[in-house]
């Protein structure tokens, strides 16, 4: 008997694809698109009628299963062998997951690994995480996140990289990779068998929800969506990732599930992107709600007919797309351009050769010494130290503790949202990390309550105050009014201060917290993030100095909620910044600055910046910036050189400045190194309303240092000639 042609790997993948798709029945094409949850015995016939493509979320504590039930690679065979020997053309399925900071080995959350600003480290994270998800039988991560968020009220902030798009995408690019493990960018024809595809979402302007609400409207205007929240994923797809997440929201009335100018237009069209795009959950149906669709089937229409290939848990394409072809309502070409984006992945990931996993492969491929290895350097980079009046590091010998807070000796709660595989018992508490490095003797006194903490810290040295968000107070659906520490936690500080001894306080959190008060009553300030299984130790590697911290906001801290949002990268307004004038954009009750700034982290060292020098050759369209960096401490550090552009007069008012360059630069106490940054033509323009680049002659400024404020600058031009000039060389 011979093989069908789809079955023989000695075939290209697209003489593949086209044999399998001649074979197809309009109900087998429209399976192929249909994705559903945690599939069981229930499911099992339309499995074997070929009416599912994909199954999410299997065997997940979200679906109500026992802990015996989430041994996923026996589960995820059993169903992909009804898939493969029962159905009629024996497509497998592909198994998708929430794997959004790590997998087993859960990684700090995404705004935690973009604190890091370490390329390297947030592709060593996912590929981490790659692996054990595959071993799983896991073939397809729901991540990374790309949405730039600019309001900390929206719960969604934690598993994004941030407000910056520069950062951001040069994290997005990094995390596509690490998932999937290709080195050319572009998707590979073959993953390799230890990766799984990505998917950049929540496609896009999802950040921009009114109010910082979750699932809430949106209006951005064109400029804003080409030049802030779809760089991310041009970053992304442009790194070669496979798939794409149509967002729940609507941007002025268009439903991103229906919103054929971006999902068609720019991200196929204009960026080339040939993997396939599929709904958020639900969202198809949604169309419903929205209000542009009067019912299921008008919904699959405007879905399909817009660019989403696959629809995440409505069965709207399913129930109604094979009709709709047949009544020659809807395009069959259309049809088949989607089935063929979703077997392209499913080729490429070798599903055909090898649709099953080894199931014992978890136990050899979960939580490697190496895997946690990496996890802590992560962790403990990204770690910010927002004030030290030089009660850290502490001195680990001889030393009485105090630990108090809600989040002192919890497990789950260092997780952070979305952690599905991560096991409570595998974590290490704050309590444990400190009891564990202070030996034998402990000299550790924990309280729960505040009173006898209050009253027994002065029989202590130093006072550590665990407090911040829990897990489930960010992520999706956790969206809050206010950005102040919940109920409570500053009380506790400030009874605290009264005792007279030092106050450290280590935040944990999702999101940017309201931590003035704190910062007036405290004597340093650690804000960890939800920092994952590492959890307490990564902290204590700061706390007592094993790791100088070198984490860098990757987002704006206010000072209050009323100022949300408050981004570093706005525009000018024709009133800036007060100036001691009145009449300017401003509060008549609060200083209009952030509490801390976009790229702003101490360190147990310090650093200088200066020597800035700019140059140009009249031959190349590009400046040359160089800085000097030195440790001016006492101890070996790391600093995070950052380089800012502003484009002073364009036709369109651009930004007070932009990143467009950054490093991590490690020194000895008392080194000196010169950095380097390239600017061309790339990190100069904007994009037009049509995301085309716009290269204006004109004035342009650039500086170098170590966060978002620095005045360390110089100034070059444009000519109308098209030459590049330094005006101002800077110092
Ligand atoms: C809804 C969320 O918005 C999305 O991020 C997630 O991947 C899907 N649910 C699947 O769990």
């Amino acid at each position: 008997m011979t093989i069908p042609a789809y079955k023989n790997p000695a075939l290209t993948v697209s003489e593949r694809i086209e044999d399998l798709l001649g074979r197809m029945t309009l109900e087998e094409k429209a399976g192929q698109l249909n994705q559903w949850f945690n599939l069981g015995p229930e499911h099992y016939d339309m499995v074997r009628k070929g009416e599912i493509g994909s199954d999410l979320l299997a065997g997940s504590p979200t679906a109500g299963n026992t802990p015996q039930e989430r041994i996923l690679a026996r589960r995820n065979n059993e169903v992909q062998k009804i898939a493969v020997t029962e159905s009629r053309l024996g497509i497998p399925l592909i198994f998708g997951r929430d794997v959004i900071h790590g997998y087993r080995t859960v990684a700090p959350i995404p705004l935690g690994m973009a604190a890091a600003w370490s390329p390297e480290l947030v592709q060593a994270a996912n590929t981490i995480a790659a692996k054990e998800a595959r071993a799983d039988g896991i073939h397809w991560a729901f991540s990374p996140m790309l949405d730039i968020a600019r309001d900390p009220r929206w719960g969604r902030v934690a598993e994004g990289f941030g407000e910056d798009p520069y950062l951001a995408g040069k994290l997005a690019a990094a995390a596509v990779r690490g998932f999937q493990g290709n080195d050319q960018d572009a998707i590979p024809e073959r993953f390799p068998a230890d990766r799984v595809v990505a998917c950049a979402k929540h496609f896009v302007g999802y950040g921009a929800a009114e109010g910082g609400r979750d699932y809430n409207t949106t209006e951005i205007t064109r400029q804003t969506l080409h030049n802030v929240y779809l760089a991310t994923f041009k970053a992304a797809i442009q790194s070669g990732c496979g798939t794409v997440m149509s967002a729940f929201h609507d941007i002025g009335g268009i439903p991103l599930s229906a919103h054929r100018y971006l999902l068609t237009e720019v991200l196929k069209e204009q960026w080339g992107f040939g993997g396939f795009v599929v709904s958020d959950w639900g969202a198809i149906g949604e169309l419903i709600n929205h209000g542009i669709a009067a019912d299921a089937r008008h919904a699959a229409e405007l879905g399909c007919g817009a660019g989403v290939d696959m629809d995440m848990c409505s069965m709207v394409y399913l129930n109604n797309l094979p009709d709709l072809v047949q009544s020659g309502k809807f395009s069959e070409e259309r049809l088949d351009d989607a089935v063929r984006r979703v077997l392209r992945i499913k080729f490429a990931l070798g599903l055909f050769e090898s649709p099953y996993v080894d199931p014992d492969a978890s136990q050899t491929d979960h939580l490697l010494p190496e895997s946690l290895a990496v996890m802590r350097r992560l962790t403990a980079d990204s770690m910010v130290l927002l004030k030290n009046n030089g009660v850290l590091p502490l001195r680990s010998d001889h030393l009485t503790i105090c630990l108090s807070g809600p989040l002192a000796d919890r497990r789950k709660e260092l997780f952070g949202c979305w952690t599905i595989d991560g096991r409570d018992e595998e974590v290490t508490t704050l309590k444990e990390a400190i009891t564990g490095r202070l030996g034998a003797e402990t000299w550790l006194h924990h309280y729960e309550l505040v009173d006898d903490a209050v009253k027994l810290a002065r029989a202590s040295d130093v006072m550590i105050l665990a407090i911040g968000e829990s897990a489930g107070r960010s992520g999706e659906d956790n969206c809050t009014t206010t950005i102040d520490l919940p109920a409570g936690q500053e009380a506790l500080v400030e009874s605290a201060r009264r005792m007279e001894i030092p106050i450290v306080a280590v935040v944990f959190g999702g999101r940017p917290l309201n931590l003035t008060r704190v910062m007036d009553w405290a004597d340093a300030v650690l804000f960890a993030w939800h920092p994952g299984i590492i959890g307490g130790l990564g902290v204590t590697d700061v706390l007592f100095g094993d790791v100088n911290p070198s984490g860098r906001l990757p987002i704006t801290f206010p000072r209050s909620t009323g100022q949300i949002p408050l981004y570093y990268n706005h525009r000018s307004t024709g009133r800036p910044l007060p100036r001691g004038s009145r009449r300017h954009s401003r509060y008549v009750d609060s200083l209009d600055s952030p509490l801390f700034p976009f790229g702003f982290g101490l360190s147990y060292t310090t650093f200088k910046y200066g020597n800035l020098g700019a140059t140009a050759d009249p031959q190349i369209p590009e400046i040359v910036v160089t800085a000097q960096v030195t440790n001016t401490g006492d101890r070996a550090g790391t600093t995070v050189a950052q380089c800012y552009v502003r484009d002073v007069v364009a036709s369109v008012a651009r930004p007070v400045r932009e990143l467009k360059g950054f490093e991590r630069v490690s020194l000895e106490a008392g080194q000196i190194k010169t950095i380097l940054f390239r600017l061309g033509p790339k990190e100069v323009s904007y994009l037009d309303d049509n995301g085309h680049e716009i290269l204006e002659p004109g004035r342009f400024q650039v500086w170098v240092g170590g966060d978002s404020n620095t005045d360390l600058g110089a100034d070059f031009e444009i000519t109308p000639d098209g030459r590049w000039v330094v005006i101002d060389k800077g110092e």
